[in-house]
């Protein structure tokens, strides 16, 4: 009888290049996946791209690009990562594949047709960032869960009972598998408790999304659109044979994979939704934390990721998987740095296994021509030989048991402590002393700590696979043993390791990584994201040319001695006119202005200290004079794009420069 199994990692925004940080949800999945492989499970491993919404429209406008061309691009983005690093899913989807689509659908009419959705009008807050309708918040609040200014949304909308549910969440939560870890847990259940407002289930006011069913006017909310992959990939609302008959294999799912700040949407709608249509509930909702680079959450937004392929080149898909699972408590944030990469590479990987494997297998060539020896059972055996045994058969259960809760990486601590115990015990026994002996004795116990040390090996190993594929596929070879794929882990015990095994060629799997290899990953990453720029006060408003240079950063050659610069220095800064499309307050910054700004050719967002001079809903409209190609600077964890040109009075309050005839958008300044 065999298990099946069904896992799914989030769908990815399509206005994101993928970054280690998504690769950390699809690597915690792949591995499981992977595993329930080798333990036999009938598994379905889904992953895919989010590319509706209101959020994908406005990225793709910004880039000049149809919202399709866009999702393509990026889509194809994520499609080639997880390829080139040989993540093991078994379908992907893209919410605006036709099969898609039609399924959403199908899930809307059939919630519809059951009593749970009216129409009605929404009016209040919205965050496109995070296509989210803020309850109870005004105009000018800040998102929750981002801190971005809300957006005033007012439009006819189809709503979603979900107040109708907040009893029937409240007993699916008293099931403690259901929401993992616990603190998210209590954090659902206290949400729900403090009372469920019906939610706003279409919009209406733009078109990028699937229509509603029998009123094309509304598209379907992003998050309902989104939520309905986990089904709709697997079958759910087709009418062809295979498809249901898939649908009723792996549905439900076995593990939803996510990141902690989309807990509300998995754990508290998505079972609304499918109770609402009369389906099983998902067996459990798994949060991970984040991955924290410079000690913020790794994100485009706040413009400090670390791309996946960076480190694929210099160090290869298994050391960022085992560094992320090793190193990240799974469930809390966790820092990502260089340094740590390679320092745990080295250390658990380059001296862990892979010199365990090199010494091990090395010595089995020389001393026994590459053929696995015979272990003493006689007088030569020893209570050092049995520990080992012991440590390895209480590893597998650790291991098995820590894994399956998802304690990645105490599971790996567990199996690196038999790494540990298993050198120590090659050290103690001093194959080399014992292999220039010719004598029988001594042979034989040469031939009980190669095979033991082999065979604790071939344990560590087959507990890696699912973290470190590639590698560990490698050491599984090299000790003659095939395939690792064929691996049956439910059967993994002590002894196995047949004896008189040819080994394949050894090779080293885990070559040290230098200092270098720090440097190289920082330095592509620096040139990917532009000029390293110094991070400057909320409250800097752009400075009048003063003296501040200082003899390391004056201008060569070309900077007049007299304070002077010639015609072509100035040509050098480019002034262009633009016209202000959004303003609004930065949250927590009294002078700080966030502007989104037309200068022809695209809109531009730039951070400007003028919020104690200007209000914010006196500048929409307004056109103001900006240096267009100033390096871009992070303010605030925000990306400015260029400056507005203000005259800086001492002690006073900026006023910003404008023109008193009429000048058309983008038009340069010379
Ligand atoms: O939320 N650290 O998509 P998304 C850890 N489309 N994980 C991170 C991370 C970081 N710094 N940054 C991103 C969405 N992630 C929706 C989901 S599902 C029906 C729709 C991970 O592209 C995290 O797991 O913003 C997050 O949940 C996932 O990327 C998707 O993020
Ligand atoms: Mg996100």
């Amino acid at each position: 009888m065999s298990k099946k199994f069904y896992i799914t990692t989030p769908i990815y925004y399509v206005n994101a290049r993928p970054h280690i940080g998504h690769a950390y949800t699809t690597i915690a999945c792949d591995t499981i996946a992977r595993r329930q492989r080798l333990l036999g499970a009938e598994t379905f491993f889904l992953t895919g791209t989010d590319e509706h919404g209101q959020k994908i429209e406005r990225a793709a406008q910004a880039a000049g690009k149809t919202p399709q061309q866009y999702a393509d691009e990026i889509s194809a983005e994520f499609r080639k990562l997880w390829k080139r690093m040989g993540i093991s899913n078994d379908d992907f989807i893209r919410t605006t594949e036709d099969r898609h689509k039609k399924r959403v659908q199908e899930l809307f009419r059939t919630i519809r047709d059951n009593g749970f959705i009216y129409k009605g009008t929404y009016t209040g807050q919205y965050c496109v960032s995070d296509e989210l309708y803020v309850d109870g918040a005004k105009p000018g609040d800040p998102c929750p869960t981002c801190g971005r200014i809300t957006e005033t949304v007012q439009e006819e909308n189809y709503f979603f009972k979900l107040s109708a549910f907040q009893d029937k969440l409240l007993a699916l939560y008293a099931n403690a598998e259901f929401i993992r870890p616990e603190a998210r847990r209590n954090e659902v259940i206290s949400f729900v408790r403090s009372g469920l407002r019906d939610l706003s289930i279409s919009r209406s006011t733009f078109s990028w999304g699937i229509p509603v069913p029998d009123d094309p006017k509304h598209v379907i909310y992003v998050w309902l659109d989104a939520l309905a992959n986990y089904i709709t990939a697997i079958g759910y609302g087709s009418s062809h044979a295979g498809a249901q008959e898939a649908f009723k294999k792996f549905w439900p799912a076995d593990v939803h994979m996510i990141g902690k700040e989309i807990v509300r949407f998995h754990c508290v709608y998505w079972p609304a939704f499918l109770m609402a249509a009369g389906l099983a509930m998902p067996k459990a909702i798994v949060a991970h934390g984040w991955l924290l680079f410079e000690e913020s959450k790794m994100s485009k937004s706040r413009g400090n990721i670390v791309r996946t392929e960076t480190i694929l080149d210099v160090l290869g898909a298994d050391a960022l998987r085992y560094f992320l699972l090793r190193e990240v408590v799974f469930g809390q944030d966790g820092s990502f740095s260089f340094d740590a990469l390679v320092q745990r590479y080295n250390s658990d990987l380059a001296n862990g296994l892979g010199n365990l494997a090199s010494r091990t297998l090395t010595m089995i060539n020389r001393y026994f021509k590459g053929e696995v020896p015979y272990p003493s059972h006689g007088a030569s055996k020893k209570a050092a030989d049995d520990a080992i045994a012991e440590f390895a058969r209480k590893t597998i259960r650790e291991f098995g048991e820590l894994f399956d809760q998802f304690q990645f990486s105490r599971a790996l601590e567990s199996a690196w402590a038999l790494v540990a115990a298993v050198d120590k015990y090659i050290v103690e026994n001093e194959p080399w002393a014992l292999g220039e002996k010719q004598d029988e004795e001594s042979r034989s116990r040469l031939a009980t700590v190669l095979y033991t040390a082999a065979e604790a090996l071939r344990i560590a190993t087959a507990l890696a696979y699912p973290v470190m594929p590639e590698a560990t596929a490698k050491i599984w070879t090299q000790l003659g043993l095939g395939d690792i794929k064929k691996l049956a882990l439910s059967e993994l015990a002590w002894g196995q390791l047949r004896l008189g095994t040819k080994l394949g060629e050894v090779q080293p799997v885990f070559p040290r990584a230098d200092k270098s290899a720090i440097e190289r990953m920082q330095k592509m990453e620096e040139d990917q994201r532009g000029i390293p720029v110094p991070e400057i006060t909320a409250a800097e408003v752009p400075a009048p040319s003063s003296s501040t240079q200082t003899a390391s950063t004056a201008a060569p050659a070309a900077a007049a001695t007299n304070n002077k610069i010639s015609i072509d220095d100035f040509a050098k800064i480019e002034l262009r006119v633009g016209l202000v499309k959004v303003a609004e307050r930065v949250p927590k910054a009294d002078k700080l202005l966030r502007l989104e700004i037309d200068i022809g050719t695209e809109v531009r967002q730039v951070l400007a200290g003028i919020a104690e001079a200007y209000a914010p809903e006196t500048l929409v409209g307004r056109k103001v004079v900006i240096v267009a190609n100033l390096a871009p600077r992070k303010l605030r964890g925000m990306e400015s794009n260029g400056m507005i040109v203000a005259a800086s009075l001492e002690g006073g309050s900026p006023v910003l420069a404008g023109f008193l005839e009429d000048v058309p958008v983008g038009a340069r300044l010379k």
